[in-house]
């Protein structure tokens, strides 16, 4: 099993390109099978979740040619199922935004019930309201989700939470229903913003995106179109924390700086220079930081994604802070991890309380799940000596070329699927 071996104490610096945004991937491939025209999509990340949804989309019949190594062409005339794999879904949760793009286009959809993650508790019941109130019959059988209408309508759909995934997969499937939907208290992520632009790009009728009301004329076909996905605000924003943590000077290019406000400002509050440019932000961090309070909430509220790489940093701060989840209940596991880096944390419910320490020391870890994985990657940075960090599968999930990337900043950082390449990894660091 490949690990991460972190010899931490050297500042980042220098300049980093960020990829495309791996949540907006995922909705936007799933999108692309509701034509049966070719559809071009670039900047599209090569990590393990995109490439998951690409084999899933093959075995129902699109057929997928890789142009290069961020671009593809999808073909979805000749789809022949509409029933998704569980070997899949199994293990990406976002298979199921095939189920809106397929009973959009064939009014039916079969997709496995997708299992616990290990984030908390993640219900899927908005989508299903949603596809029930544009009139599909969704039924849970042997573990699928069975969802299919004879005639699919336009709906007034309230969604009692913000959901980024509920939101999406509504739209998609409202894009080709009969007549007008309005979906009201949508979440207004830039993903939700870029799957509606890209749907739009092929002929839908999407109003609102990006405010809390979006109203959708469906329509009857959907055509080709060439499309660029948008940065990769989490990987930006990991990137920026990585500065911050290691009293670092990091320019993250290929960025939309406004995406990022939410982050900018609180690494600004505990004492970092944020410089903004037209597609680029600069992290300079030259002091201790200080403590704060933050909350995670929906768009452009503090990002849920952007918690563990915070709260990482607030472990070397000046003073306590306060750190409450307010989307998952279960995403502080990285806080024992990071207790035996030398953290002095206490988790209660849904907030944690972090006294800052002069000093984390390396020790051997575990990546959690993919955003805690990273953020550990940022504590082992900033930390004194060696940190291995184990289970980095998650972290490839949604980081490319994670360690290149942080190495070409001056991190020394080795992937390494042996304890011989660890072994020799260890010795050349010293
Ligand atoms: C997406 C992101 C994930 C991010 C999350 C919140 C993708 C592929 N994943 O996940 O990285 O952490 O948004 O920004 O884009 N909920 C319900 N019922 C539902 C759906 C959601 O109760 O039917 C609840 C969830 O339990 C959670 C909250 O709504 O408490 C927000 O979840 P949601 O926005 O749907 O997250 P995902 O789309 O799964």
């Amino acid at each position: 099993m490949e690990q991460y071996i972190i010899k931490g104490g050297n500042p980042l610096v220098g300049e980093v390109e960020i990829g495309g945004a791996k949540n907006a991937a995922l909705g936007i491939l799933a999108a692309a099978i509701m034509t049966d025209d070719t559809v071009l999509i670039d900047n599209l990340p090569d990590v393990r979740d995109i490439n998951v949804l690409l084999e899933a989309m093959e075995s129902i019949g699109v057929v997928v040619k890789r142009l290069t190594r961020h671009s593809v062409e999808l073909h979805s005339e000749h789809i022949g199922e509409v029933s998704v794999d569980y070997e899949y879904i199994k293990k990406i949760r976002a298979s199921y935004y095939l189920i809106g793009a397929l009973l959009g286009k064939y009014r039916r959809a079969e997709v496995p019930l997708p299992g616990g993650c290990n984030i908390g508790s993640r219900p899927i019941d908005l989508h299903l309201k949603g596809f029930k109130a544009l009139g599909a019959r969704v039924n849970i059988r042997n573990g699928f989700i069975v969802a299919v209408a004879d005639h699919l309508h336009g709906s007034h759909i309230y969604l009692d939470t913000v959901s980024v995934g509920a939101t999406i997969n509504i739209m998609m499937a409202a894009s080709m229903a009969d007549g007008y939907t309005i979906i009201e208290n949508c979440a207004r992520e830039p993903h939700v913003v870029d799957v509606a632009n890209f749907l739009n790009s092929m002929g839908a009728n999407i109003k609102g995106a990006g405010t809390d009301v979006i109203r959708i004329r469906g329509v009857q076909k959907l055509h080709r179109t060439d499309y660029s996905i948008i940065p990769d605000q989490i990987e930006a924003g990991t990137f920026m924390f990585a500065a911050a943590a290691t009293k670092g000077d990091v320019m993250v290019k290929n960025v939309i700086p406004k995406h990022l406000e939410a982050t900018s400002a609180k690494l600004m509050e505990i004492g970092c220079e944020v410089e903004e440019f037209d597609s680029a932000v600069r992290v300079v961090a030259t002091k201790r930081l200080s403590s704060t309070n933050v909350k995670t909430l929906p768009y452009p509220g503090y990002p849920t994604d952007m918690q563990p790489q915070i709260g990482v940093t607030l472990a070397l701060a000046d003073g306590t802070s306060i750190v409450t989840e307010s989307i998952f209940e279960n995403r502080f596991k990285y806080m024992d991890e990071l207790a035996r880096m030398g953290a002095v944390v206490r988790v209660e419910g849904n907030t944690a309380i972090i006294t800052g320490v002069e000093k984390l020391s390396g020790a051997r870890v575990c990546a959690p799940d993919l955003r805690a994985g990273a953020a550990l990657v940022i504590a082992a940075l900033a930390a004194e000596g060696v940190t291995t960090v184990d289970d980095i599968l998650y972290i490839q999930r949604g980081y490319e070329d994670f360690d290149g990337k942080l190495r070409s900043l001056g991190a020394e950082i080795a992937r390494v699927d042996s304890e011989k390449e660890a072994k020799k990894f260890r010795l050349r660091i010293g």
